[in-house]
């Protein structure tokens, strides 16, 4: 698998350390306050998996899927619901969990939907940000990294469904996806 990568953007103990900083973030602005963490499958559910681990308030999980890529590279803008979440937001303070915003048509779809069934609040954290990709802007209330536009694999992003178990993040190696 190594051949396939051509660099490491963003380490394991960077990730680590970034999530601990946001856990701690997350946990002092909703104090007093339940929180649903709502992540976007598959990719989200390696970094949903280690920031609830870090939180200490009143949490509990959910998840959506939705789709937008398929196996491409580039974004369709087409959103798709795949899987809905299995409880009502209404009243609720949720939390969107994403690995990735890159051209911010999933986000943004998906925020405007879930604003629609009345949750008390909607804020977004997001592991990655490509900030030159960006077509529609989001409100990104938690980020870990600003990443160049660069297609990028691991800790939970694929190529095809691959690569997803990649303790870092790192920049696929063009002969993989014929670029
Ligand atoms: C990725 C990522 C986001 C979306 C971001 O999901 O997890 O949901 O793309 O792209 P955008 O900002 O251009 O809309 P993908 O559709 O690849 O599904 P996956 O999580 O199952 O890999």
């Amino acid at each position: 698998m190594g051949g396939d990568l051509t660099r490491i953007v963003v380490t394991e103990e960077e990730i680590d350390a970034r999530l601990a900083e946001l856990a701690a973030r997350i946990d002092e602005d909703y104090a007093g306050k339940e929180l649903l963490l709502v992540g976007v499958l598959k990719g989200a559910s390696i970094v949903m998996s280690d920031l609830i681990r870090h939180l200490r308030g009143d949490v509990s999980m959910d998840w959506m899927a939705v789709s937008s890529y398929g196996a491409s590279t580039q974004s369709s803008g087409v959103v798709r619901i795949l899987k809905d979440l299995d409880t009502e937001i209404a009243d609720r303070h949720v939390l969107v969990v994403e690995d990735i915003l890159d051209s911010g048509l999933t986000l943004s779809w998906l925020v405007d939907n879930l604003y629609s069934r009345g949750p008390a609040s909607v804020e977004i954290m997001t592991l990655l940000r490509k900030p030159e990709a960006v077509k529609v802007e989001v409100d990104v209330k938690y980020l870990g990294f600003d990443i160049a536009p660069e297609f990028v694999v691991g800790y939970g992003l694929d190529y095809a469904e691959r690569y997803r178990q990649l303790p870092f993040v790192a920049v696929l190696a063009p002969h993989v996806y014929g670029g």
